[in-house]
């Protein structure tokens, strides 16, 4: 070998022996890193400070929950109670009746229809009412019980028959 032939080698083999010491430096660093998290995902007060940070900030409650089991931020959802209400004979009509009743589709009479409504108006309102309560079928056709709207009051579906048959006259 000559001479800067050595020269070479000698530094060749310092900067591996630098950097193997290198590899070795960080080995040993990573290894210690890994030790020191590892401590603290057991360590109970720093899970408790985890958690506090990247909790949600507001939970919904639903009606019902127990507002302590909620939490203190808590968005409450408005529920609007609901009201009793009635509805007239007019508005029952123009809500489930009219569909059928007001062109007179599937055979039901047409609503201000005298020839459709006379006979019909001569068994009397109770019948009628009965009929639109509980549903019938009749000869032109089937009329489902409260006109499919089964949320309606017995008194709604009266009022709405009665609105009817005073417009059928
Ligand atoms: C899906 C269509 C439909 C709807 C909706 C409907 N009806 Fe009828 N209704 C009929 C048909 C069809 C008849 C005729 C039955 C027959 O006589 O053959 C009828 C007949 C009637 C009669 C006469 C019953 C009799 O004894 O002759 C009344 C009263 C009546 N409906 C009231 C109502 C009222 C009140 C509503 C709304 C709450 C309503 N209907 C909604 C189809 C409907």
């Amino acid at each position: 070998m000559s001479n800067q032939d050595h020269k070479f080698f000698d530094l060749f083999m310092l900067i591996i022996g630098v950097l193997v010491g290198i590899t070795i430096l960080l080995v040993f660093l990573a290894r210690y890193i890994a030790e020191q998290t590892e401590d603290m995902a057991t360590d109970s007060m720093y899970q408790q400070q985890l958690e506090d940070r990247i909790k949600p900030v507001g939970r919904a409650a639903l009606p019902g929950d127990e507002p302590e089991q909620a939490g203190a931020a808590v968005t409450k959802i408005a529920v609007a109670t609901p009201v009793a209400t009635t509805l007239s004979g007019p508005q029952v009509y123009n809500a489930a009746c009219v569909s059928c009743h007001g062109t007179g589709i599937a055979g039901a009479p047409k609503i201000g229809d005298a020839a459709a409504w006379a006979d019909r108006i001569a068994t009397g309102t109770d019948q009628l009412t009965k009929h639109a309560i509980s549903g019938f079928q009749g000869s032109t056709g089937y009329m489902p019980p409260k006109g499919g709207r089964t949320d309606l009051s017995d008194q709604e579906i009266s009022g709405a028959v009665e609105y009817m048959v005073s417009e059928s006259r």
